[in-house]
């Protein structure tokens, strides 16, 4: 595996709209899992194409990093169910250091294409759903600084 290069806010790739993937094969598979270390080594929960310089429809969540157990592999996600809203702080791998409150549905289904190209549905709530909306936008270009309130250099303290 290897380590890619995180682009920043700034960098016009961030700011595309990704292409879907139409072809599932190792090479896939190998960027999904250099996107993970990536991710892991950059103790994010999340990490999306663009982010790496790609501008394809594909995402690595893992909310629960310890074990690495519960990752996530989405291509093409597709947020198909929202429900409630809620206000958290966030920040991301490509505006290092800057954190903001966003709001975000509270629960989704996602449907999404597996790493071995099966159809599948998600349902998330919570922090899981959060970093999948949070990631999800980063395919329409979109980054939480662009929406975010509140924003800080630095985590904000606890209140
Ligand atoms: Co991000």
């Amino acid at each position: 595996m290897a380590l890619l290069e995180i682009k920043t806010a700034g960098d016009p790739v961030l700011k595309e709209i990704s292409k879907p993937v139409e072809k599932i094969d190792k090479r896939l598979r190998k960027l999904l899992d250099d996107m993970a270390e990536t991710m892991y080594a950059s103790e994010g929960i999340g990490i999306a194409a663009p982010q790496i310089g790609k501008s394809i429809r594909v995402c690595v969540v893992d909310v629960d990093r310890k074990d690495r157990n519960n990752r996530y592999d989405l291509i093409n996600p597709v947020i198909t169910f929202r429900e409630g809203s809620v206000v958290d702080n966030e920040g991301c791998l490509s505006c290092p250091d800057l954190f903001g409150d966003v709001e975000r549905a509270e629960k989704i289904h996602v449907e999404y294409t597996s790493r071995f190209g099966k159809k599948k549905t998600l349902e998330a709530e919570g922090l899981l759903a959060r970093c999948i909306q949070h990631e999800i936008d980063h395919l329409d270009g979109q980054l939480f600084i662009d929406i975010a309130k509140n924003i800080t250099k630095g985590r904000p303290e606890k209140k």
